[in-house]
């Protein structure tokens, strides 16, 4: 049986084209999962928003990854509507003003803002090609500071979540993708890491799409992350 905590603590990307094919995985993996990512794939295609309200309803919680970024009314406008749909996550870019209107809007709820600090696709000279005089490494810095006094948790790669954990403290939420389990395929993502490794870098959620949505028995896949999250925790 899987362990409830580490249930709570695995968020399957839902990295599928549209709103059948999430239900159909969502089907296959039963109470194995309980906490689910929809990006912007899902999202935007027809029925994709309903999809949040209707797994809240049936009880999953769910991590919208929509990354909002405008004026600080809009934001709160569109946070609130986030927070009717259900959502438990919810990321925004790691703007101060951005971060201060998305918690006016959540302080007091259940919805947890996620902030992203620097989009781990960026390297020095895409900062540099946006006008950021500044090192990816003090900038995500300089962020994880603003989102600590502001109050929103982190999205982070886990190569980057100790360093986070340090500057944040043990109660922000930090949440990262890039997991693969020991053995696994590391596709498209460079730095990968275990799911034992991840949380003892201080993750406190673990992101995973393909390893468990793209293999012949998602169901399968889930259990053996779970156990090994459960072990690297019984090992710690
Ligand atoms: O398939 P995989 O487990 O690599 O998917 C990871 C999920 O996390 C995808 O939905 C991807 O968009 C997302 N993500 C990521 N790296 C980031 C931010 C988000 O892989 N830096």
């Amino acid at each position: 049986m899987a362990d409830d905590d580490m249930r709570e603590r695995l968020i399957v990307g839902l990295d599928v084209p549209g709103r059948e094919a999430a239900e159909a995985m969502v089907e296959r993996l039963g109470d194995a999962v309980t906490f689910y990512k929809i990006g912007y794939q899902l999202a935007y295609s027809k029925g994709g928003l309903e999809l949040v309200s209707d797994l809240a309803a049936s009880g999953k919680r769910v991590f919208l990854d929509l990354k909002l970024l405008d004026i600080d009314n809009t934001v709160e406008k569109g946070v609130e509507s986030v927070m009717r749909l259900g959502a438990s996550m919810l990321t925004v870019h790691a703007y101060p003003h951005a971060m201060r209107a998305a918690m006016r809007a959540a302080r007091g709820s259940d919805l947890t803002v996620l902030a992203v600090t620097v989009l781990t696709s960026l390297d020095e000279a895409g900062l540099a090609e946006a006008g950021y005089e500044m090192s990816v490494e003090a900038l995500v810095r300089r962020r994880a500071e603003q989102a600590r006094e502001i109050g929103t948790g982190l999205v982070a790669s886990a190569a980057e979540a100790r360093a986070i954990r340090a500057i944040v403290g043990p109660d922000p939420a930090i949440v990262t993708p890039g997991i693969r389990p020991a053995g696994g395929e590391a596709g498209d993502q460079k730095r990968v890491m275990t799911p034992g490794d991840a949380l003892a870098a201080g993750a406190s959620h673990l992101v995973v799409a393909r390893p468990i949505v793209a293999a012949s028995e998602p169901k399968a896949a889930a259990l053996a992350i779970l156990e090994e999250m459960s072990g690297s925790r019984r090992a710690a």
